[in-house]
């Protein structure tokens, strides 16, 4: 069955909850400071908002009447240090296991620039752990490219 994506709606918005906790989940084999309570805690709100705005962007890939799959992101602040333009985050994504490698995070990556393209974004990023290596060829494989390094430290 044929995949496609769609804008998020309001009442996608416990799949979408679902999923992210799925993300978290997975991240916290890279991260271990992640706080695994926010998507309870802070998820409602931050995606109502990114369902909502319109400077945000949220979108579902649907199979049939299951979401497999989403992807937010919306516009944002260049930095100040930076030449002024329209700067877009895509802020978080994931495929359901089952329905990875079959094209439907590219079809999610390639609607949001599209949305990006719609709002003349100029400048588009997204942040993945360094050694999330799957994340960061896919993002590769669609067109970004390494920019900022982070480092840290841990003091404990
Ligand atoms: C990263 C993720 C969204 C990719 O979704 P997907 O639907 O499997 O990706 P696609 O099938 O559309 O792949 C698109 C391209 O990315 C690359 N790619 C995808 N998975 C890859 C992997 N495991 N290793 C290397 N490259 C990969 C390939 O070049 C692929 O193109 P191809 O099919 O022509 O070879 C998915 O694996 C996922 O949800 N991972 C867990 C959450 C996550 O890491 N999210 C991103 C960080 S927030």
């Amino acid at each position: 069955m044929e995949t496609h994506i769609r804008k998020a709606t309001v009442g996608d918005i416990n799949d979408i909850l679902v999923l992210n906790s799925l993300l978290f989940e997975e991240d916290r084999e890279y991260d271990k400071t992640l706080d695994m309570t926010w998507t309870r805690k802070r998820g409602m709100k931050y995606f109502l908002d990114r369902i909502t705005r319109r400077d945000k962007c949220a979108l579902v890939a649907v199979n049939g009447i299951k979401i497999v799959g989403y992807l937010v992101g919306g516009l944002c602040d260049s930095a100040s240090y930076r030449l002024s333009v329209v700067s877009a985050e895509l802020e978080n994504m994931l495929v359901l296991e089952d329905f990875r490698g079959k094209g439907v995070g590219k079809k999610l990556v390639e609607e949001f620039l599209s949305w990006c393209k719609t709002n003349n974004v100029a400048n588009i990023s997204v942040t993945a752990s360094a050694v999330n290596n799957r994340g960061i060829k896919f993002y590769k494989s669609l067109g970004f490219k390494d920019y900022n390094l982070t480092l840290e430290m841990s003091t404990s």
